[in-house]
């Protein structure tokens, strides 16, 4: 029995939605946490998925759903109570004997990296790591192409990136799922950290892709508008500290920004290009 945290798939880019349906593909039982017995949990159910209603935040929710489960994916959005809510998955992942724990994280993830959430993402994995040794596999993604979506639906690529010209490394998240669930089933052992990036593109060739304008927006401008579309303190704070810190590496070199060959290795295909991503149905 694998579990899936955040099977419901919100508005993020729905990984563990889109891993449940990989695992559930390749023949393997999946119990789908979800937060809510909503209209998504009976979806899950109808693709034969077992159910586990919870709050990833309490320990005792975690205990329960890990009973019987031999590997994990575990995913947690950008909002309040990520350390809580890793620090109750490890504890419960270690004391059921997991054999596996592939967890989100974000590509820069470190103690002195450039926004705060990041840095709880470090602080994520150490907790898992403590917890589990090798037996914890952190998944460090790119920015989603669902992201920058939110921000092209509004007619405009408004931000705060500089000029036109500035990088931003970028991945599908139904790529992130794949390898999430390629590294959930791999054999043998995967390294203990993997780098997820589908695409290189700058600010400018991502708005023609939308077939929109690019915008260099203040960032107090910016992050007023944000507050009114992600209603959520965390995202607003973490994403307008990541804007500023692509526009302060504008069109420069960081060693992070390559395409990396997890997609292919561990999902099993070439990267899903922004094109591809904007032109299938339902990807803008
Ligand atoms: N977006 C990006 O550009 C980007 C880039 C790199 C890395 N990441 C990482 O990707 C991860 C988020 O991606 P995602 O696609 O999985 O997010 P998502 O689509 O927003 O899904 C999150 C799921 O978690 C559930 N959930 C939230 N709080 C919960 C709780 N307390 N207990 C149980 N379930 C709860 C939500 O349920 P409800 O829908 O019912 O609320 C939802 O189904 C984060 O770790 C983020 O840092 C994102």
């Amino acid at each position: 029995m694998i579990l899936v945290t955040g099977a419901a798939g919100g508005q993020q880019g729905a990984t563990g939605r889109r891993v449940t349906e990989l695992l559930l593909d390749a023949g393997q039982q999946v119990r789908a946490f979800v937060r809510a017995d909503d209209h998504r949990a009976e979806e899950l159910r109808k693709l034969g998925a077992e159910v586990f209603v919870g709050d990833l935040r309490e320990i005792q929710s975690v205990r329960q759903a890990v009973k019987g489960v031999t590997r994990a994916y575990f995913t947690y959005p950008v909002t309040a109570g990520l350390l809580d809510a890793s620090a109750a998955f490890a504890m419960a992942a270690r004391e059921a004997g997991l054999e596996r724990v592939v967890e989100v994280s974000q590509l820069d993830a470190g103690p002195s990296a450039g926004t705060p959430h990041m840095r709880r993402h470090w602080l994520a994995e150490q907790v898992f790591t403590h917890a589990l040794g090798d037996r914890a596999v952190h998944l460090r993604a790119g920015v989603f192409f669902e992201n920058l979506a939110v921000q092209a639906a509004l007619g405009k690529l408004a931000m705060p990136l500089g000029g036109p010209d500035t990088w931003i490394p970028l991945v599908a998240a139904e790529d992130v799922a794949r390898v999430g669930a390629g590294l959930v089933l791999a054999d043998p052992d995967p390294e203990p950290v993997c780098l997820v990036n589908g695409q290189m593109a700058t600010v400018g060739q991502i708005a023609a892709a939308f077939g929109v304008p690019y915008e260099d927006l203040d960032p107090g401008e910016w992050e007023r508008r944000a507050r009114e579309v992600y209603r959520d303190e965390v995202a607003v704070e973490h994403l307008s500290h990541l804007w500023a810190l692509f526009r302060f590496i504008g069109s420069g070199h960081h060693p992070l920004f390559v395409v990396t060959p997890s997609i292919r290795q561990y999902g099993g295909r070439d990267p899903l290009t922004l094109a591809g991503f904007v032109s299938a149905p339902g990807g803008r």
